[in-house]
This record gives C-alpha cells, sequence and structure tokens, in this order.
C-alpha cells in the first residue's frame, strides 16, 4: 500500500483557473464544422456556433481559449476577418491543409463564442509575417473606448462597446513557424511590437512573449535577460510523441510498452517546468512573470484517410493518463505556471470533443478535465506520495502521480493517476492535523486501450467513486489500474 501525506496547513501557492484552458485554431475542423458551422447549417447552432459542443464546454467551465493559432496566428491578417461576410478575403491556410479560409469566422466570432461559453479570450497576435502596425490596431479595435479609427471601425461593423483583452500573445512558434528567429532577434522584435499593445482605459493586457520549445534552455535565458521587464509572461510548449518525430506512432491499437513509453514522455514535463522555472527565477525572483504552457497534449499520426494536414487523432484511455499527469505537474508547479492550453480544443490532437456531421462525443480527455476542475482557484497543498515504479524494462513510470488543493470553504480535492495498465494498487492518505470526516469522488477508468466512438460514445466515462473507506483516521483509496481519481474530502 503507497502513504500520500496532505498537509492541509501547508497552502503553497494559488491554482489559477486558466491552468485549466484551451486552445483553438484555424486548423483542421477544429473551428469550422467542430465549434463554427455558419447560421444556415443544419445542425443546431446559435449565431453559427453549435450548441452541442457550446453545451459541453460550458459543462467544462473553460476558463480561457486560445485563438487564432498556432502557426496560424503568424499568417492570420485580422482586418481579413471583420466586416460582411461575403467580402471577406479568401486565404489559403498554406501550414494546415493548404485549404481555402474565407474568414468568415473572425474577430467578432471569437468574441460571441466566448461569450457563448464564458471563457476569457486569449489573443494571440502576428509578428511573424504582420507589421507592428496591424498589432497595434488590432489591440485597439477590440478595447478602445472612444473615437478612434479602430474604434469606429469596430462600431461600423456592429460592435460599439469594446471588448476586455487580457491575455495577449505577441507570435507564436517564433523559433520555427512564426519567423525562424533566432532569439536573440526574436527578444528584440517583442520589444517592438509589445511597445505598440497599449493598454486603454481600464484595459490592461497581460503581455506573453514566445518562449522555447520543449528544452531549449538558450531561449528562455535570453528571453528573460533581453525582454523580461517587458512582459507579463513567457509561453512553453511541448507535446508528447510516443514516436520518434516525424514518426509519431497511431493514436489507438498501442501495445503496453508503448502506453508506457508515451507516459514516461509526458512526464517530462516535469524536468521541463523545473529548468525553465530555475532560469526563470534568476531573473524574476519574486515570480512577478508567469510560464504559459500553451500548447501541450499527445501528438499521434492521424486517422487514416483524413488529410494528414488536419491533425485529427482519437483519444483514448491513454490520453486521459496524459492529461491527468500534466494536470497534476501544473497544478504543483502553479508558483510559476500561470496558465496551460491543452492542443486543441475539436476534432485536432489531444481533443476534449470529436464531431462528426451532427454527432458529438466527448474524449476521456473532456472528463479528466471535467474532474480536475475543483482545483481552480484552489490553494495548493503540500503533499508528498510514497510510490513504486512500474513499467515495462525500457520504460519506468511511478505507479502513481497527485496532486491536493484546497477550495475557499476548506474542502480538500485530491486528484491521483494509475498509470498502471494492468495492476490495481492501493493509497493510504494521511491528513495531518485534520479528521477525515465525508468523502465523494468520482473515476474514469477502463481498459487502457479503450475509447469512444460516434457508434458506442460511452465507452470510457466517468462513475462515481466508492471503493474506499476509512480506517483509524485515515483514507484508504482502491485504485483500478489505467484510471483517473478524483476524491474530495468535505470540510
Ligand atoms: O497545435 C498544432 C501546432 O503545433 C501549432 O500550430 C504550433 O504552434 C505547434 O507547432
Amino acid at each position: 500500500m503507497y502513504q500520500l501525506w496532505i498537509h492541509p496547513n501547508e497552502k503553497k501557492s494559488k491554482i489559477h483557473k486558466e491552468i485549466y484552458g484551451h486552445f483553438s485554431e484555424h486548423l483542421g475542423r477544429c473551428i469550422y464544422e467542430g465549434i463554427y458551422v455558419g447560421e444556415d447549417s443544419s445542425i443546431p447552432n446559435e449565431k453559427g456556433m453549435r450548441k452541442d459542443v457550446v453545451e459541453a464546454l460550458k459543462e467544462l467551465e473553460v476558463p480561457v481559449l486560445r485563438w487564432p493559432g498556432g502557426c496560424f496566428a503568424d499568417e492570420y491578417h485580422w482586418k481579413d476577418g471583420i466586416g460582411e461576410k461575403s467580402k471577406r478575403k479568401r486565404m489559403v491556410n498554406t501550414h494546415w491543409g493548404g485549404v481555402v479560409e474565407d474568414n468568415s469566422f473572425g474577430t467578432h466570432e471569437f468574441f460571441e463564442l466566448c461569450d457563448q461559453i464564458g471563457a476569457q479570450p486569449y489573443i494571440n497576435g502576428n509578428l511573424g509575417s504582420g507589421t507592428v502596425q496591424e498589432m497595434s490596431e488590432w489591440v485597439e479595435y477590440m478595447t478602445f473606448d472612444g473615437v478612434s479609427p479602430m474604434a469606429d471601425l469596430r462600431a461600423k461593423n456592429g460592435r460599439k462597446e469594446p471588448w476586455k483583452v487580457k491575455f495577449f500573445g505577441v507570435g507564436n512558434e517564433n523559433w520555427g513557424c512564426g519567423g525562424s528567429m533566432t532569439p536573440e532577434y526574436y527578444a528584440n522584435e517583442y520589444r517592438r511590437y509589445q511597445t505598440y499593445c497599449r493598454n486603454y482605459g481600464e484595459n490592461k493586457l497581460y503581455k506573453i512573449a514566445c518562449g522555447p520549445s520543449e528544452g531549449d534552455y538558450h531561449w528562455m535565458e535570453e528571453l528573460m535577460k533581453s525582454a523580461g521587464r517587458f512582459m507579463d509572461g513567457i509561453s512553453l510548449h511541448y507535446y508528447t510523441v510516443p514516436d520518434t518525430w516525424p514518426k509519431k506512432g497511431p493514436a489507438t491499437g498501442f501495445d503496453k510498452d508503448t502506453w508506457y513509453r508515451t507516459l514516461k514522455k509526458t512526464l517530462h514535463m516535469e524536468e521541463l517546468l523545473t529548468k525553465h522555472g530555475a532560469i526563470m527565477d534568476q531573473y524574476d525572483p519574486d515570480k512577478r512573470i508567469g510560464l504559459i504552457v500553451d500548447e501541450w497534449g499527445t501528438w499521434f499520426d492521424v486517422e487514416e484517410g483524413t488529410n494528414p494536414g488536419f491533425l485529427y487523432q482519437q483519444n483514448t484511455m491513454r490520453d486521459a493518463l496524459v492529461a491527468g499527469i500534466n494536470l497534476n505537474l501544473f497544478n504543483k508547479h502553479s508558483d510559476r505556471v500561470r496558465m496551460a492550453n491543452i492542443a486543441q480544443l475539436v476534432n485536432v490532437l489531444q481533443a476534449v470533443i470529436l464531431t462528426e456531421g451532427e454527432r458529438m462525443i466527448k474524449t476521456p480527455t473532456y472528463y479528466v478535465f471535467k474532474m480536475f476542475k475543483k482545483h481552480m482557484e484552489a490553494e495548493l497543498l503540500h503533499s508528498h506520495l510514497v510510490t513504486e515504479e512500474i513499467g515495462t524494462e525500457d520504460w519506468r513510470v511511478p505507479h502513481v502521480t497527485e496532486s491536493a488543493s484546497m477550495d475557499a470553504q476548506g474542502n480538500i480535492t485530491i486528484t491521483l493517476n494509475n498509470l498502471s495498465a494492468d495492476e490495481p494498487c492501493q493509497v493510504e492518505v494521511h491528513l495531518n492535523e485534520r479528521a477525515i470526516g465525508e468523502a465523494e469522488g468520482e473515476i474514469l477508468t477502463s481498459q487502457f486501450t479503450d475509447f469512444n466512438t460516434f457508434e458506442h460514445p460511452d465507452t470510457v466515462k466517468p462513475e462515481q467513486y466508492t471503493d474506499y473507506e476509512i480506517r483509524d483516521g485515515k483514507l484508504v483509496l482502491n485504485i483500478p489500474a489505467s484510471s483517473v481519481l478524483c476524491v474530495t474530502l468535505k470540510s
């Protein structure tokens, strides 16, 4: 039996709700079909947004949504996506499948979506191929309250009131698809572009610089050194890819070795957060600047017969574990991780929702987000787990990972992942200085390769968790193999 010690009197940091954020790019069937079908569609919609998807996202209480990319952001010219729809410019989405982008989903539609699901917008500006003026004017268009060229244009397009925009990204992956820049060059560009992203009236931007890919510590060092004082956040991108890029491995039908290899690669996030965090500490010991993990999740080979540029993949219990592991890690590093955005919302990479025509399914990852939402805005508690390593000879992982938090009412939420494909386990929870009273929980568990399909949408879904007992003042949890568990101890 493993031992988990939780210290209710040792609150470590606030778990900002934005850690449970999402990302939606003009990529494949994420925006078009997945979210936006247009007002004339036979699919039930409200102002063009699919009602089923909006309902599902409302249940998740999506705190923040990043848009329009991704790589697309640095090719996106926002003025093409405003005004009369039939007159909007069409372009080729060169990054993602070479399809025609008709710009029918633009700034106004994005804010409408955010309103419908109750999320804060996170806008990613174009530094790679756009101008300083273009970026500056977008901020003015969205947030200026009064008489100005851009505010007038906004009003002409039907929106008198400015929107509230807090999170604003100044470029995306500018070391790669966003302009192939060196960190030294980007740091200067960042300083220049961000200067003209103004705070109008009450609107205060939280400016996010493009950070490193994975373990590029030089990029982090250079950005923090040269541009740290001009930013509020810096991004980090890390995807779980089981195979060696560009081979990624299939989303379904994998063996146990691949299961453990995938989870091991996911756990690498811990090292990235620690090492990038340590560099940030040198330049920002007060932790003013947030680490924004605005792209994370699994990246597999696309489903057979689908456009390779659309990044459409299935989502199994393995994805559920990847989500559970990462979210626990973000909680544990919430002194520095201010936001995280899984890639991507619908039909792309590790999506929480998949659609096919009129049909929609919730993936195992969806349910993990739903179960973990109790951590939002709670205080991370100091916790310590003693567990064993399991796995195959080549790929060793901890049997269990966890995090614990306390909400404003004093309720304690513990989320645990059993990383074993086939071994259940027991965890004994000790709550220092506090009696264990009433407990309630939910569990997501299934065979390690299981997933939901349009024909069988409920193969993987959470159930009420009852397999625990309170023994000598301790909580003993029986946790099945391949599972994600959320237990709340009432105050
Ligand atoms: O999420 C898919 C792509 O991955 C994004 O567009 C890009 O930023 C990253 O390389």
